[in-house]
């Protein structure tokens, strides 16, 4: 999907950011967009924003931008975080972390009053799982055993590897497994628990209930604003 998508959608969700907020800032090519357009706002506008990253990559961006950039320690309450997502369902539960940074992005998310997603058309999915594997941060001891308990859950796992075969390592030092399903994930909400209760597991790139409002950036040059119905 081309870039022209997912910058309409960056464009549009950062409408929603007011002066004074503290905003979380997500990770991966259509966040960046949403990075870029904060600092051209807050340059032009004067914005006084605070920003809390889920990514160092996200957070050397901001830098590069001039935003000022401060920790989930010292701003433990977001206003607002823009993030992208690797799929997006009808009831707005994602599949994230195909960029890797799943478990800062799911933290930010559950400190943030509200995420908003922002996706092309090609995230749209009627069940999580039919296009994107879900990844699953594990420590890098315990991978062979989380690997086999996994694939109780799902059909394959596989440890995601860098271009010179060596395991990818997160930016909080752990390996990525990522899990294949046959006909998609039946239950997100349910999956999301029992998957975290293999030992060694950190987190998982199933956001349930955490999304409250869905930006698509369409082939026409408009929006679509899905919003979770309360
Ligand atoms: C990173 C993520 C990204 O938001 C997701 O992979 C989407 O990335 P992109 O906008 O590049 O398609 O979850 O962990």
């Amino acid at each position: 999907m081309s870039d022209r998508n997912k910058e309409l959608a960056a464009r549009k969700a950062v409408e929603y950011i007011r002066d004074g907020m503290v905003v979380g800032l997500g990770t991966g090519s259509t966040a960046e967009f949403a990075i870029r357009a904060l600092g051209e706002r807050v340059e032009k506008e004067g914005l006084e924003i605070q920003c809390v990253p889920t990514s160092e990559a996200s957070a050397a961006l901001g830098e590069e931008l001039g935003l000022d950039m401060q920790s989930l320690e010292d701003n433990p309450v977001i206003d607002l975080t823009i993030d992208g997502a690797d799929e997006v369902d009808p009831n707005l539960n994602l599949i994230k972390g195909l960029g890797g940074a799943l478990l800062r992005e799911k933290i930010v998310a559950a400190a943030s009053a509200r995420e908003v997603i922002i996706i092309d058309p090609g995230k749209l999915v009627d069940r999580l799982g039919t296009r994107s594997p879900l990844p699953v941060e594990v420590i890098p001891f315990a991978w062979g055993l989380a690997k086999l308990r996994l694939v109780d859950l799902c059909r394959r796992a596989e440890l995601r590897r860098r271009d010179d075969d060596e395991p990818y390592v997160t930016d909080n030092g752990n390996f990525i497994l990522d899990c294949h399903f046959v006909d998609g994930i039946a239950d997100a909400a349910s999956l999301e628990l029992s998957i975290n209760q293999i030992p060694g597991v950190v987190e998982n790139g199933l956001f349930v209930g955490l999304t409250d409002i869905v930006v698509v950036g369409l082939d026409d040059g408009q929006c679509r604003v899905m919003e979770r119905s309360t």
